[in-house]
């Protein structure tokens, strides 16, 4: 309900006047996709009523602190838009954007063209290769264990579901699927160093977004943990039920 919320002040906003229409683009003007895209931006109510205003203002201090500044958010794929139209939540955990599950086909398509355009300055991460010694030294044990389980079940679940094989919400609505961490083939030749890195950027020309302004190292390495017991069923059935519990058990 919160988001209703928001999005009413921010309609009485407008209607006052205090915030401004959203900005033209002069630069370049917009491809037939994208204007298409527009207009169903502007017909969406939530879209028009909560985003309008950061379109306007250079909202680099994002002041209403939950409705983001469509120009400056990370890159996503078309596969994550598709998501988290589905689903907010299940990607973005502490989203207040409502569900848009009812926009298919072109016209999902004609919208995210238009988003991606926004935000078509923002730089992409690449995983840049990590050096052991700035990743955080974290054994497996029961507390690592539990400690990553919070974080895995609060921003990865939606995506790599509750296995860890790829089953979450709006893990099948993704190209490629998420990684399945059960496949203990896989598992075994990815060292710290990559999964590390990749959890901080994210993986390019995927849904797999990038940690490293939402968890901190520390968070980071218990969730890289957590995920290596599922290619680990004995081990992990072991941590679960306590036996092991909180010695290393490497
Ligand atoms: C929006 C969906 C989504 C979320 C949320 C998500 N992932 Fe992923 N993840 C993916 C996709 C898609 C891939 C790429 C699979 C591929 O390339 O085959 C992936 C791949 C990975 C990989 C393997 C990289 C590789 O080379 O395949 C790791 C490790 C990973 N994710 C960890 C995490 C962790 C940890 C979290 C939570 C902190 C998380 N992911 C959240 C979708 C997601």
């Amino acid at each position: 309900m919160t988001q209703n919320l928001a999005c009413v002040l921010l309609v009485l906003g407008l209607i006052a006047g205090c915030v401004a229409a959203p900005e033209s683009f002069h630069d370049e003007p917009l491809s037939a996709i994208e204007e298409q895209g527009m207009k169903i931006f502007q017909r969406e109510p939530c879209y028009s009523a909560c985003h309008v205003t950061t379109l306007a203002v250079a909202a680099a201090d994002n002041p209403t602190g939950f409705v983001p500044d469509l120009r400056r958010t990370p890159r996503r794929t078309r596969d994550w838009y598709l998501a988290y139209f589905v689903d907010p939540r299940a990607v973005l955990p502490f989203t207040f954007m409502p569900s848009f599950a009812h926009l298919t086909g072109a016209d999902a398509d004609a919208l995210i063209a238009f988003l991606q355009r926004l935000n078509r300055g923002v730089k992409t991460a690449k995983p840049e290769p990590v050096a052991s010694k700035d990743i955080p030294s974290v054994s497996k044990n029961g507390a690592v264990y539990r400690a990553g389980k919070v974080v895995y079940r609060t921003y990865c679940l939606g995506c790599h579901g509750v296995s860890g094989s790829g089953g979450g919400t709006v893990g099948h609505l993704l190209s490629p699927e998420p990684r399945d961490f059960t496949d203990g083939a896989w598992m075994v030749k990815q060292s710290d160093n990559y999964l590390f890195a990749v959890i901080a950027a994210g993986k390019p020309n995927t849904a797999m977004p990038g940690f490293k302004d939402i968890l901190s190292p520390l968070q980071r390495a218990e969730v890289l943990r957590y995920i290596e017991y599922f290619a680990d069923p004995v081990s992990r059935e072991r941590v679960e039920v306590g036996v092991g519990g909180e010695g290393n058990e490497n």
